[in-house]
């Protein structure tokens, strides 16, 4: 059971500084959030206010998860904030997306608040500090729990030698990696997308794959690869995706980025910003993915399902459409810590 005292004072230190923080610009607020919760860490105020880790192991991928709720790409790019952020409960947390090289990102704003639909829209375009950074903060971790680094490409590599930089990246996290993401559905990297479909997507996962054999045979340790995939995608391209999926045996897939349909947002401030839309009115769409993908899938890939998850029924309806785990990302800024061990409480309690 919910221990009333930690969780209501957790809660409502939460509801106070997410008042402060809802009054910067987003990514201010962002930056502000993660350096106070280093601080706080640092002084060791987190683990008195926030649940203990659950512990409700689940087996994915060869890996044995201690609960099933995991933090997304993104939040973390740069793997600066893994001490923290690992004392909040999570089973699992992914770092990036890490491009071989540092760059700078979209110039700022790029990241928009739209609390009216609990949601986020962003174009962040990769920011990060670049895979040597990564791997330097990795590697002095103190976190001790599973850890997934999430791929992406630098903007000057065109499309079509997108695989130089997965390559890149696969060698430089492999041996640091629980598990390896390829991310070709940010929206906000010209042409990453087009990666998903067809030739394209066989002419990067194979040498990845390749890669990969070579690497666990090299480490002696066999690294799961999964895909993460985008929701705007019709049925055709789902079952040709999930058809090679199958086809070149990937060890997963990440089911959903965000999505370019901005429908729920139109009219609200910033909903039309240009870039990916997160948080609540992509839950139906990446539930609907899931539950294709797993159809698809015949249960030959696990899904890791991410997208507009802001309760234990969230969780919950996830995991019924067939994901194996999940992440949370802007229900975890709109709700707070105390989500983490809602929703691995409710998995928990189904799989039970
Ligand atoms: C500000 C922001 C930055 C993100 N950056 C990344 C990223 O670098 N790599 C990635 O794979 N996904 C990234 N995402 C997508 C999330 O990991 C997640 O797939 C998506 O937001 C849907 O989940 P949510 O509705 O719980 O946020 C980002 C999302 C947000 C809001």
């Amino acid at each position: 059971m919910r221990s009333g005292t930690h969780y209501s004072a957790g809660h409502s230190m939460y509801s106070l500084a997410k008042k402060l923080l809802f009054t910067l610009s987003g990514e201010a607020a962002h930056q502000l959030a993660l350096e106070s919760l280093d601080a706080a860490a640092h002084l060791r105020l987190i683990k008195p206010f926030v649940e203990p880790m659950l512990q409700a192991p689940v087996q994915v991928m060869g890996l044995t998860f201690p609960n099933a709720v995991g933090l997304a790409a993104g939040l973390d790019k740069n793997a600066d904030h893994l001490n923290s952020l690992g004392q909040l409960g999570f089973g699992f947390i992914e770092v990036g997306t890490v491009t071989p090289r540092p760059q700078p990102g979209n110039p700022k704003p790029r990241l928009f608040r739209i609390p009216e639909q609990e949601a986020i829209i962003n174009r962040m375009g990769f920011n990060n500090k670049g895979l040597n950074h990564l791997l330097a903060q990795v590697q002095k971790r103190r976190y001790s729990g599973l850890l997934g680094i999430n791929l992406g490409k630098n903007l000057t590599t065109p499309v079509d030698r997108a695989v130089d930089d997965y390559l890149l990246g696969l060698e430089g996290v492999y041996p640091q990696a629980d598990y390896i993401t390829v991310n070709i559905s940010s929206p906000n990297t010209p042409g990453l997308r087009s990666l998903q479909y067809g030739e394209a997507l066989k002419d990067l996962l194979k040498p990845l794959k390749e890669a990969q054999a070579r690497l666990a045979d090299f480490h002696q340790r066999y690294v799961p690869l999964v895909v993460k995939v985008a929701p705007d995608m019709n049925d055709e391209e789902l079952h040709s995706l999930a058809a090679t999926l199958r086809e070149l045996k990937l060890d997963g897939v990440i089911a959903t980025n965000t999505t370019l349909d901005k429908s729920a947002v139109a009219g609200l401030k910033h909903g039309d910003e240009q870039g990916g839309l997160s948080g609540r009115p992509l839950t139906e769409a990446s539930c609907l993915i899931t539950r294709k993908l797993t159809e698809a899938l015949e249960g030959e890939l696990p899904i890791i399902g991410v997208g507009g998850i802001f309760s234990a029924e969230d969780a919950v309806e996830r995991i019924k459409a067939g994901a194996s785990l999940i992440q949370l990302y802007t229900g975890f800024i709109y709700r707070g810590p105390g989500l983490i061990s809602e929703c691995a409480e409710a998995i928990a309690a189904i799989n039970d």
